[in-house]
Protein backbone atom coordinates (compact mmCIF):
# COMPACT_ATOMS: atom_id res chain seq x y z
CA UNK A 1 0.00 0.00 0.00
CA UNK A 2 1.35 3.51 -0.79
CA UNK A 3 1.71 6.16 2.21
CA UNK A 4 1.39 9.91 2.45
CA UNK A 5 1.97 11.90 4.92
CA UNK A 6 -1.24 13.97 6.27
CA UNK A 7 0.22 17.43 5.74
CA UNK A 8 1.33 18.80 9.43
CA UNK A 9 -0.22 15.98 11.35
CA UNK A 10 3.48 14.38 10.11
CA UNK A 11 1.07 11.17 10.55
CA UNK A 12 2.28 8.33 7.52
CA UNK A 13 -1.19 6.97 6.41
CA UNK A 14 -2.61 5.08 3.37
CA UNK A 15 -3.40 7.08 0.64
CA UNK A 16 -6.82 5.11 0.90
CA UNK A 17 -8.70 5.68 3.40
CA UNK A 18 -11.72 3.62 4.21
CA UNK A 19 -14.67 5.57 4.85
CA UNK A 20 -17.08 4.59 7.51
CA UNK A 21 -20.11 6.24 6.13
CA UNK A 22 -21.75 7.70 2.59
CA UNK A 23 -24.23 5.49 1.42
CA UNK A 24 -23.29 2.42 2.36
CA UNK A 25 -21.68 2.55 5.90
CA UNK A 26 -19.73 -0.36 5.86
CA UNK A 27 -22.73 -2.40 4.37
CA UNK A 28 -25.09 -0.93 7.70
CA UNK A 29 -27.42 0.84 5.58
CA UNK A 30 -28.22 -2.27 3.62
CA UNK A 31 -28.51 -4.85 6.26
CA UNK A 32 -24.86 -6.02 6.35
CA UNK A 33 -24.01 -7.85 10.18
CA UNK A 34 -21.98 -6.63 12.33
CA UNK A 35 -19.65 -9.37 11.46
CA UNK A 36 -20.16 -8.82 8.02
CA UNK A 37 -18.79 -5.04 8.52
CA UNK A 38 -15.88 -5.99 10.69
CA UNK A 39 -14.83 -8.49 7.99
CA UNK A 40 -14.66 -5.27 5.55
CA UNK A 41 -12.79 -3.16 7.63
CA UNK A 42 -10.55 -6.29 8.53
CA UNK A 43 -9.66 -6.70 4.96
CA UNK A 44 -9.21 -2.82 4.43
CA UNK A 45 -6.19 -3.47 6.95
CA UNK A 46 -4.76 -6.56 5.73
CA UNK A 47 -4.38 -4.82 2.29
CA UNK A 48 -2.34 -1.88 3.76
CA UNK A 49 -5.09 0.69 4.75
CA UNK A 50 -3.97 2.82 7.99
CA UNK A 51 -6.22 5.47 7.90
CA UNK A 52 -9.73 5.48 8.82
CA UNK A 53 -12.78 7.97 9.10
CA UNK A 54 -15.77 7.26 11.37
CA UNK A 55 -18.45 9.41 12.87
CA UNK A 56 -20.85 9.41 15.68
CA UNK A 57 -23.51 10.01 13.03
CA UNK A 58 -22.64 6.93 11.10
CA UNK A 59 -23.47 4.29 13.88
CA UNK A 60 -20.03 2.20 12.42
CA UNK A 61 -17.82 3.37 15.04
CA UNK A 62 -17.87 0.10 17.02
CA UNK A 63 -17.70 -1.73 13.80
CA UNK A 64 -14.12 0.46 13.32
CA UNK A 65 -12.85 -0.51 16.33
CA UNK A 66 -14.19 -4.02 16.30
CA UNK A 67 -12.02 -4.40 13.26
CA UNK A 68 -9.13 -2.77 14.11
CA UNK A 69 -9.05 -5.01 17.12
CA UNK A 70 -9.45 -8.02 14.96
CA UNK A 71 -6.32 -7.01 13.09
CA UNK A 72 -4.14 -6.21 15.62
CA UNK A 73 -2.43 -3.45 13.40
CA UNK A 74 -1.96 0.59 14.81
CA UNK A 75 -4.43 2.40 12.28
CA UNK A 76 -5.08 6.15 12.34
CA UNK A 77 -8.44 6.84 13.27
CA UNK A 78 -10.85 9.79 12.08
CA UNK A 79 -14.24 10.17 13.90
CA UNK A 80 -16.40 13.06 14.39
CA UNK A 81 -19.13 15.15 15.91
CA UNK A 82 -22.08 16.64 14.89
CA UNK A 83 -22.10 20.42 16.43
CA UNK A 84 -26.43 20.05 15.49
CA UNK A 85 -28.11 18.94 17.66
CA UNK A 86 -31.42 18.50 18.06
CA UNK A 87 -32.30 21.41 19.94
CA UNK A 88 -30.08 23.42 17.80
CA UNK A 89 -26.49 24.18 17.80
CA UNK A 90 -24.40 22.05 20.71
CA UNK A 91 -22.89 23.61 23.42
CA UNK A 92 -18.87 23.82 23.93
CA UNK A 93 -19.84 22.36 27.49
CA UNK A 94 -21.04 19.13 24.94
CA UNK A 95 -17.70 18.40 23.16
CA UNK A 96 -16.19 16.22 25.47
CA UNK A 97 -19.20 14.14 26.86
CA UNK A 98 -18.65 13.78 22.62
CA UNK A 99 -15.32 12.59 22.23
CA UNK A 100 -15.84 10.42 25.19
CA UNK A 101 -18.53 8.36 23.90
CA UNK A 102 -16.80 7.93 20.71
CA UNK A 103 -13.76 7.02 22.53
CA UNK A 104 -15.61 4.88 24.36
CA UNK A 105 -17.33 3.25 21.09
CA UNK A 106 -14.18 3.10 19.74
CA UNK A 107 -12.63 1.23 22.60
CA UNK A 108 -9.69 3.59 21.48
CA UNK A 109 -7.59 6.01 24.47
CA UNK A 110 -7.18 8.64 21.92
CA UNK A 111 -8.91 9.84 19.14
CA UNK A 112 -6.14 10.67 16.43
CA UNK A 113 -8.78 13.20 14.15
CA UNK A 114 -11.40 14.35 15.59
CA UNK A 115 -14.08 16.77 13.02
CA UNK A 116 -16.67 18.87 13.35
CA UNK A 117 -18.87 16.85 11.13
CA UNK A 118 -20.39 19.27 8.64
CA UNK A 119 -20.63 22.32 9.20
CA UNK A 120 -22.49 24.55 6.69
CA UNK A 121 -21.16 28.29 6.37
CA UNK A 122 -23.20 30.28 8.42
CA UNK A 123 -22.72 28.09 11.48
CA UNK A 124 -18.97 28.26 11.12
CA UNK A 125 -18.30 31.16 13.23
CA UNK A 126 -20.15 30.09 16.04
CA UNK A 127 -18.06 26.69 15.62
CA UNK A 128 -15.03 28.30 15.74
CA UNK A 129 -15.51 30.15 18.56
CA UNK A 130 -17.63 28.16 20.92
CA UNK A 131 -16.80 24.44 19.74
CA UNK A 132 -13.18 24.84 18.82
CA UNK A 133 -11.75 26.01 21.90
CA UNK A 134 -13.51 22.79 23.47
CA UNK A 135 -11.47 20.77 20.95
CA UNK A 136 -8.12 22.36 21.53
CA UNK A 137 -9.02 21.77 25.07
CA UNK A 138 -9.34 17.87 24.44
CA UNK A 139 -6.46 17.65 22.68
CA UNK A 140 -4.79 19.16 25.78
CA UNK A 141 -5.77 16.70 27.80
CA UNK A 142 -4.46 13.78 25.67
CA UNK A 143 -8.25 12.54 24.76
CA UNK A 144 -7.53 13.47 21.02
CA UNK A 145 -4.40 14.82 18.68
CA UNK A 146 -5.78 16.63 15.65
CA UNK A 147 -8.86 18.92 15.23
CA UNK A 148 -10.24 18.91 11.98
CA UNK A 149 -13.42 20.16 10.10
CA UNK A 150 -15.50 18.59 7.34
CA UNK A 151 -17.85 20.63 4.95
CA UNK A 152 -21.31 19.80 4.22
CA UNK A 153 -20.83 18.78 0.44
CA UNK A 154 -24.40 18.82 -1.14
CA UNK A 155 -25.06 22.22 0.17
CA UNK A 156 -21.97 23.98 -0.01
CA UNK A 157 -20.37 22.55 -3.81
CA UNK A 158 -18.27 25.66 -4.44
CA UNK A 159 -16.49 25.05 -0.58
CA UNK A 160 -17.59 28.40 1.30
CA UNK A 161 -16.95 27.32 5.19
CA UNK A 162 -14.07 25.35 4.32
CA UNK A 163 -12.03 28.82 2.60
CA UNK A 164 -12.88 30.81 6.10
CA UNK A 165 -11.49 27.61 7.95
CA UNK A 166 -8.33 27.56 6.19
CA UNK A 167 -8.23 31.46 6.77
CA UNK A 168 -8.27 31.00 10.10
CA UNK A 169 -5.64 27.99 10.29
CA UNK A 170 -7.17 26.21 13.35
CA UNK A 171 -7.72 22.89 11.78
CA UNK A 172 -4.62 20.44 10.97
CA UNK A 173 -7.18 18.48 9.07
CA UNK A 174 -10.20 19.15 6.56
CA UNK A 175 -12.56 16.56 4.60
CA UNK A 176 -13.45 18.09 1.30
CA UNK A 177 -15.42 17.09 -1.20
CA UNK A 178 -13.56 16.54 -4.92
CA UNK A 179 -14.40 14.50 -7.86
CA UNK A 180 -14.09 14.92 -11.48
CA UNK A 181 -17.85 16.11 -11.82
CA UNK A 182 -16.96 19.05 -9.38
CA UNK A 183 -13.05 19.14 -9.46
CA UNK A 184 -13.48 23.04 -7.52
CA UNK A 185 -11.49 22.24 -4.71
CA UNK A 186 -8.54 21.65 -6.79
CA UNK A 187 -8.47 25.54 -7.65
CA UNK A 188 -9.82 26.39 -4.10
CA UNK A 189 -8.93 24.50 -1.66
CA UNK A 190 -6.28 21.63 -1.65
CA UNK A 191 -3.37 24.20 -2.74
CA UNK A 192 -3.96 26.76 0.10
CA UNK A 193 -4.27 23.12 2.56
CA UNK A 194 -0.94 22.03 0.93
CA UNK A 195 0.60 25.59 1.66
CA UNK A 196 -0.59 25.77 5.04
CA UNK A 197 0.30 22.24 5.81
CA UNK A 198 -3.71 21.13 6.57
CA UNK A 199 -4.24 17.11 6.52
CA UNK A 200 -7.00 16.37 3.67
CA UNK A 201 -9.24 13.60 3.57
CA UNK A 202 -11.10 13.34 -0.04
CA UNK A 203 -14.77 12.17 0.21
CA UNK A 204 -17.14 12.34 -2.92
CA UNK A 205 -14.48 10.81 -4.97
CA UNK A 206 -17.68 8.64 -6.16
CA UNK A 207 -20.68 8.55 -5.03
CA UNK A 208 -23.96 7.69 -7.45
CA UNK A 209 -23.13 9.60 -10.16
CA UNK A 210 -19.46 8.22 -11.05
CA UNK A 211 -20.93 4.67 -10.35
CA UNK A 212 -23.91 4.58 -11.86
CA UNK A 213 -23.92 5.45 -15.44
CA UNK A 214 -28.14 6.41 -15.61
CA UNK A 215 -27.07 9.07 -12.57
CA UNK A 216 -24.17 10.25 -14.94
CA UNK A 217 -26.09 11.29 -17.66
CA UNK A 218 -28.31 12.98 -15.91
CA UNK A 219 -26.12 15.29 -13.83
CA UNK A 220 -24.21 15.80 -17.20
CA UNK A 221 -27.14 16.66 -18.79
CA UNK A 222 -28.07 19.30 -15.87
CA UNK A 223 -24.60 20.78 -16.49
CA UNK A 224 -24.70 21.21 -20.03
CA UNK A 225 -28.45 22.26 -20.20
CA UNK A 226 -27.51 25.10 -17.52
CA UNK A 227 -24.40 26.29 -19.73
CA UNK A 228 -21.84 25.03 -17.17
CA UNK A 229 -20.69 22.50 -19.35
CA UNK A 230 -19.91 22.63 -23.39
CA UNK A 231 -21.60 19.51 -24.71
CA UNK A 232 -20.62 19.89 -28.21
CA UNK A 233 -19.07 16.93 -29.22
CA UNK A 234 -19.84 14.85 -26.01
CA UNK A 235 -22.17 11.75 -25.90
CA UNK A 236 -24.53 13.05 -22.97
CA UNK A 237 -25.06 9.05 -22.56
CA UNK A 238 -21.70 8.18 -21.57
CA UNK A 239 -20.14 11.67 -21.47
CA UNK A 240 -16.91 10.35 -19.30
CA UNK A 241 -16.39 7.88 -22.02
CA UNK A 242 -13.46 9.65 -23.12
CA UNK A 243 -11.20 8.52 -20.01
CA UNK A 244 -11.89 5.15 -21.03
CA UNK A 245 -8.89 5.19 -23.60
CA UNK A 246 -6.64 5.69 -20.15
CA UNK A 247 -8.93 3.37 -17.60
CA UNK A 248 -10.75 0.51 -17.06
CA UNK A 249 -14.03 2.43 -15.67
CA UNK A 250 -15.77 5.21 -14.67
CA UNK A 251 -15.06 4.32 -11.50
CA UNK A 252 -11.34 3.58 -11.72
CA UNK A 253 -10.86 6.76 -13.68
CA UNK A 254 -12.44 8.43 -10.72
CA UNK A 255 -10.41 7.52 -8.17
CA UNK A 256 -7.12 7.99 -10.40
CA UNK A 257 -7.91 11.07 -10.54
CA UNK A 258 -8.11 12.34 -7.24
CA UNK A 259 -5.64 10.04 -5.83
CA UNK A 260 -3.14 12.43 -7.93
CA UNK A 261 -4.31 15.75 -7.35
CA UNK A 262 -1.79 17.78 -5.79
CA UNK A 263 -2.90 18.33 -2.28
CA UNK A 264 -4.98 15.62 -2.21
CA UNK A 265 -3.37 13.25 1.19
CA UNK A 266 -5.88 10.37 1.91
CA UNK A 267 -8.71 9.14 -0.52
CA UNK A 268 -11.71 7.48 1.42
CA UNK A 269 -13.66 4.82 -0.46
CA UNK A 270 -16.60 3.54 1.57
CA UNK A 271 -18.47 0.15 0.35
CA UNK A 272 -20.05 -2.68 2.43
CA UNK A 273 -18.67 -5.13 -0.46
CA UNK A 274 -15.03 -6.86 -0.19
CA UNK A 275 -14.69 -7.01 -3.79
CA UNK A 276 -15.65 -3.15 -4.14
CA UNK A 277 -12.84 -2.58 -1.27
CA UNK A 278 -10.30 -4.48 -3.37
CA UNK A 279 -10.76 -3.06 -6.46
CA UNK A 280 -11.01 0.37 -4.86
CA UNK A 281 -7.76 0.24 -3.62
CA UNK A 282 -6.02 -0.94 -6.53
CA UNK A 283 -7.88 2.02 -8.46
CA UNK A 284 -6.46 4.47 -5.77
CA UNK A 285 -3.05 3.00 -6.30
CA UNK A 286 -2.97 3.69 -10.09
CA UNK A 287 -1.07 5.86 -12.14
CA UNK A 288 -1.98 9.50 -12.91
CA UNK A 289 -4.38 9.90 -15.77
CA UNK A 290 -2.50 11.08 -18.90
CA UNK A 291 -1.66 14.52 -19.47
CA UNK A 292 -3.68 14.89 -22.78
CA UNK A 293 -6.83 13.32 -20.89
CA UNK A 294 -6.61 15.68 -18.12
CA UNK A 295 -6.46 18.34 -19.92
CA UNK A 296 -9.74 17.18 -21.95
CA UNK A 297 -11.06 16.86 -18.69
CA UNK A 298 -10.27 20.02 -17.46
CA UNK A 299 -11.50 21.99 -20.49
CA UNK A 300 -15.19 20.58 -19.94
CA UNK A 301 -15.35 20.50 -16.46
CA UNK A 302 -12.66 22.83 -15.12
CA UNK A 303 -14.99 25.16 -13.95
CA UNK A 304 -18.12 23.34 -12.12
CA UNK A 305 -18.80 24.09 -8.98
CA UNK A 306 -22.21 23.31 -8.56
CA UNK A 307 -23.09 19.59 -8.13
CA UNK A 308 -21.76 16.75 -6.13
CA UNK A 309 -22.21 13.33 -7.91
CA UNK A 310 -24.36 12.64 -4.97
N1 LIG B 1 -19.46 15.67 5.55
C1 LIG B 1 -18.78 14.59 5.86
O1 LIG B 1 -18.09 14.60 6.86
C2 LIG B 1 -18.84 13.37 5.00
C3 LIG B 1 -19.79 13.25 3.99
C4 LIG B 1 -19.74 12.15 3.16
C5 LIG B 1 -18.78 11.17 3.36
N2 LIG B 1 -17.87 11.27 4.38
C6 LIG B 1 -16.84 10.24 4.61
O2 LIG B 1 -16.15 10.04 3.42
C7 LIG B 1 -16.21 8.64 3.09
C8 LIG B 1 -16.23 8.51 1.60
O3 LIG B 1 -17.47 9.03 1.18
P1 LIG B 1 -17.90 9.11 -0.29
O4 LIG B 1 -18.85 10.25 -0.38
O5 LIG B 1 -16.69 9.19 -1.15
O6 LIG B 1 -18.73 7.80 -0.51
P2 LIG B 1 -18.35 6.31 -0.11
O7 LIG B 1 -18.64 6.09 1.32
O8 LIG B 1 -16.96 6.03 -0.60
O9 LIG B 1 -19.42 5.54 -0.95
C9 LIG B 1 -19.19 5.10 -2.27
C10 LIG B 1 -20.44 4.43 -2.80
O10 LIG B 1 -20.18 3.88 -4.08
C11 LIG B 1 -20.38 2.46 -4.06
N3 LIG B 1 -19.15 1.87 -4.59
C12 LIG B 1 -17.95 1.77 -3.98
N4 LIG B 1 -17.07 1.16 -4.77
C13 LIG B 1 -17.72 0.85 -5.91
C14 LIG B 1 -17.30 0.21 -7.09
N5 LIG B 1 -16.06 -0.23 -7.26
N6 LIG B 1 -18.23 0.07 -8.07
C15 LIG B 1 -19.48 0.51 -7.91
N7 LIG B 1 -19.92 1.13 -6.80
C16 LIG B 1 -19.04 1.32 -5.79
C17 LIG B 1 -20.55 2.04 -2.63
O11 LIG B 1 -21.61 1.08 -2.53
P3 LIG B 1 -21.34 -0.46 -2.17
O12 LIG B 1 -21.45 -0.56 -0.70
O13 LIG B 1 -22.40 -1.12 -2.92
O14 LIG B 1 -19.94 -0.77 -2.67
C18 LIG B 1 -20.87 3.33 -1.88
O15 LIG B 1 -22.22 3.47 -1.59
C19 LIG B 1 -17.48 8.16 3.76
O16 LIG B 1 -17.50 6.75 3.88
C20 LIG B 1 -17.39 8.90 5.05
O17 LIG B 1 -16.45 8.26 5.89
C21 LIG B 1 -17.91 12.37 5.18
Amino acid sequence: MQTTVLGRTGLEVSVAGLGGGGHSRLGKSYGRSHDESVAVVRRAIDLGVSFIDTAAAYGTEEIVGDGIRASGETVVVSTKFSPYGKDGLVKGADVKRFAEKSLKRLRLETLDVYSLHGVVAEDYAYCRDELVPALLALRDQGKIRFPGITERFNSDPAHVMLGRALDDDVFDVVMVGFNLLNPSAARSILPRAKAAGVGTQIMFAVRRALSQPDALAEVVGGLVERGEVDGSGLDLERPFDFLLDAAGSVVEAAYRFCRHAPGADVILTGTGRVEHLEENLGFIQGDPLPASVLAQHEARFGAVDSVTGN
